[in-house]
């Protein structure tokens, strides 16, 4: 009933895609994020995704995390996060996510990190 499975094609609230293929049986997953902005004057381009589902809990629901690096940016994004069953029995992801910016020097640093929230439906 409360069971959320993370693989399989998921949109977010900007618009942006993902694809989580597989989950291993230690909870690892790989996968390809494209996503709908960016921060950069860049091309944007599918990017590589990896992360961990929490299992030990066996109450369904798991929380988990991943990691962007972006292919088309100096950037890298990480998602935290849980899977949750809404009341009409659809899956969720409430994220949120940390994006690291490259800045030439120590001094932009402060500037050099996003956060935000996404929430991410089956596609
Ligand atoms: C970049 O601009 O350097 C890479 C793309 C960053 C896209 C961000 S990650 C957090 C937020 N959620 C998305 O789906 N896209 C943006």
């Amino acid at each position: 009933h409360l069971q959320c499975n993370l693989v399989g094609r998921w949109v977010n609230d900007l618009g942006s895609n993902m694809t989580i293929t597989t989950v291993n049986a230690n909870g690892n997953f790989v996968g390809s994020y494209h996503t709908a902005v960016t921060a950069t004057t860049n091309e944007i381009q599918e990017s590589p995704m990896q992360g961990s589902q929490q299992r030990t809990n066996h109450k369904g629901q798991p929380t988990f995390g991943f990691t962007v690096n972006w292919s088309f940016s100096d950037s890298i994004t990480v998602f935290t996060g849980q899977c949750f069953v809404d009341e009409d029995g659809k899956e969720i992801l409430k994220t949120m996510w940390l994006l690291r910016s490259r800045v030439e020097n120590i001094k932009n640093d402060w500037k050099a990190t996003r956060v935000g929230i996404n929430v991410f439906t089956r596609l």
